[in-house]
């Protein structure tokens, strides 16, 4: 495992009952990469998630992230495992009954024993960083959709994760409030240096924000690599896939 490798999923394999929906997939992904995981619906993807999170049973030597074999952590290291992975839930998951600033204070609250006044500070500025400085006091049912998923998205990194999961966090917004979430996790990982793992089908948010893509079909990777690649492919359902988002066009400078 190069020093500078944040994941390698090595001939990773999953079956549900008898039929077999990941085929030996591997892949790395290194700090401060922002790696999307594509393909159509059924391929896996959130399967690999899953692993990736420890929802399922991981077979040893499969799965490494934070250089170490993520099946086999004890107790005190499942902790720290946790504590430095953050997850964006695609509905933001926000309590209705608490305020925004409140939800985002959670897992701090929780897991620290910082004194209130320091949690708020921490807090506002986390809700500074995804421009929700003004919503501290306001309720989730008070949110616009594109809001919601910054609240999330500030509720996901209150801890500092140095590692960042998001499954189709994009889901649902318009094409100007999904601009402005892609635009915020590129700050994250330019300002704090996050790594990003993310499941989306928006061909626009590909473009603008993957370093890396990683195709899947049929439980198979039939792609690994840059968007500028992807473009460039000639196997067919990754050409399928880019060729209904032609027209746009790929950053340079990110
Ligand atoms: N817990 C499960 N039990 C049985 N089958 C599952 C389970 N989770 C996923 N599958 C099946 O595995 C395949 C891959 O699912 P999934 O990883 O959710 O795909 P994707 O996220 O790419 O849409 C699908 O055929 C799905 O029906
Ligand atoms: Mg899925």
């Amino acid at each position: 495992m190069a020093s500078n490798t944040m994941i390698e999923v090595k001939s990773l394999s999953a079956s549900f009952d008898d039929r077999q929906v990941l085929k030996n997939v591997s892949f790395t992904i290194n700090e401060r990469e922002i790696a999307v995981i594509l393909g159509g619906s059924g391929s896996g993807k959130s399967t690999i998630f899953r692993h990736m999170l420890r929802l399922y049973d991981v077979p040893y030597n499969t799965i490494r992230i934070f250089d170490k074999d993520i099946a086999d952590l004890n107790e005190s290291e499942q902790l720290v495992f946790f504590m430095k992975l953050g997850v964006f839930y695609q509905n933001g998951a926000l309590l209705n009954s608490l305020t925004v600033g409140e939800n985002v204070a959670l897992a701090l609250e929780q897991h620290t024993s910082l004194p209130p006044d320091i949690i708020e500070n921490i807090v506002r500025t986390k809700l500074e960083l995804v421009n929700l400085g003004d919503a501290y006091q306001l309720f989730p049912s008070q949110l616009s959709g594109g809001m919601l998923k910054r609240a999330a998205l500030a509720r996901a990194i209150i801890m500092d994760p140095p590692l960042l999961f998001c499954d189709e966090p994009g889901a649902g917004l318009d094409p100007v409030s999904l601009a402005s979430l892609d635009q915020l996790i590129l700050n994250l990982r330019n300002l704090l240096g996050i790594t990003v793992v993310m499941v989306t089908h928006e061909v626009s948010s590909i473009l603008r924000i993957a370093d890396k893509i990683i195709f899947l079909d049929d439980g198979v990777i039939t792609f690994k690599g840059t968007p500028q690649d992807a473009l460039k492919s000639d196997i067919p359902v990754v050409k399928d896939f880019f060729s209904k988002g032609t027209g746009a066009t790929l950053p340079t400078d990110h």
